[in-house]
C-alpha cells in the first residue's frame, strides 16, 4: 500500500530467484559456474578494452538495449577470451533484479539443429529460439570458415534468417569468431554489414601473442 493508499506490487525475491533459475537452465551453459566480468584479467591492451566495453555494455544494457547499435561483437584468435567474457556477460544479465532472456549457443549446434530441421515442422519453432530470444549469444560463428572455405546456400539461409531477423527486430546479440572483420565481409558481406553496423562494440583481437592459454 503507498501512501495515498493505492496498491503497489514488488516482485519478491523468490519469485526473482526462481526466474533467474530458470533462465539459467535455458541459458545452454553452466551459468552459475562460468567465471564472471571481475575476473576477467586486464592481461594486455586488447584485454583491457574487451573489459572496459563488456562493463559499459552490462552497467548501461537498459539504454543499450533499446538503441540500434546494441550488439557485442568478439572477433579474435583461439584464447583471446571471446567465450570467456560472452559467458560473463550473460551470467550478468541473467542476475539483474530483473532478469533478462538470454542463451548462449556453439555456431555447430546450432546450424546442426536447423539443417536437420529444415524440411520439418519443428524448425519454425526451433528457429525462433534464436530469433525470439531478448539476447542471444552465438559463440565461434563461423568457426570452420574462419581461414578457408565459402558459404552454402544452406548456410545462408539459415544464418541469414537469425542475423537478419535479430537486426530488424533490434535485439540484442553477442557474437564471438575465430574470423577477421575482412575474413567475416569475405565471407557474406550482407551478415558482415548488419553485425558491423549494429555493433555496440567490436573488439578485434590480434597475435597468437594474445593466446591466454599459451601465457599459462
Ligand atoms: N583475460 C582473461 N582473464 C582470465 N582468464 C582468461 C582471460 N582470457 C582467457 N582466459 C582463460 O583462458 C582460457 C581460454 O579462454 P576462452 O575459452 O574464453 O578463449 P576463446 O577466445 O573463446 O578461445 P577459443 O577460440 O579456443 O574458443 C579460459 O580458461 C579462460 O578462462
Ligand atoms: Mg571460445
Amino acid at each position: 500500500m503507498d501512501e495515498n493508499g493505492g496498491e503497489r506490487w514488488r516482485e519478491c525475491v523468490c519469485a526473482v530467484k526462481r526466474m533467474q533459475e530458470q533462465i539459467c537452465l535455458e541459458a545452454g551453459f553452466d551459468v552459475e559456474h562460468c567465471k564472471r566480468i571481475a575476473d576477467y584479467e586486464e592481461w594486455n591492451e586488447t584485454a583491457k578494452i574487451a573489459k572496459e566495453k563488456a562493463v559499459e555494455f552490462v552497467m548501461n544494457f537498459h539504454e543499450i538495449r533499446k538503441k540500434r547499435k546494441n550488439w557485442f561483437v568478439f572477433f579474435g584468435q583461439s584464447g583471446s577470451g571471446k567465450t570467456m567474457l560472452c559467458n560473463a556477460i550473460i551470467r550478468a544479465l541473467i542476475h539483474f533484479d530483473k532478469p533478462v532472456q538470454a542463451r548462449a549457443v556453439k555456431y555447430f549446434e546450432m546450424m546442426y539443429r536447423l539443417k536437420s530441421h529444415s524440411n520439418d515442422e519443428d524448425y519454425a519453432r526451433i528457429i525462433r529460439g534464436y530469433t525470439d530470444i531478448e539476447v542471444l549469444f552465438i559463440d565461434d560463428f563461423l568457426k570452420d570458415k574462419s581461414v578457408s572455405g565459402t558459404l552454402t546456400e544452406a548456410d545462408i539461409k539459415h544464418l541469414f534468417t537469425v542475423i537478419d531477423t535479430r537486426y530488424n527486430k533490434g535485439k540484442p546479440t553477442l557474437i564471438t569468431t575465430e574470423c577477421t572483420p575482412i575474413r567475416l565481409s569475405e565471407l557474406d558481406e550482407a551478415i558482415f554489414y548488419r553485425i558491423h553496423e549494429t555493433a555496440f562494440a567490436e573488439i578485434v583481437s590480434k597475435g597468437s601473442e594474445n593466446n591466454y592459454r599459451k601465457r599459462l
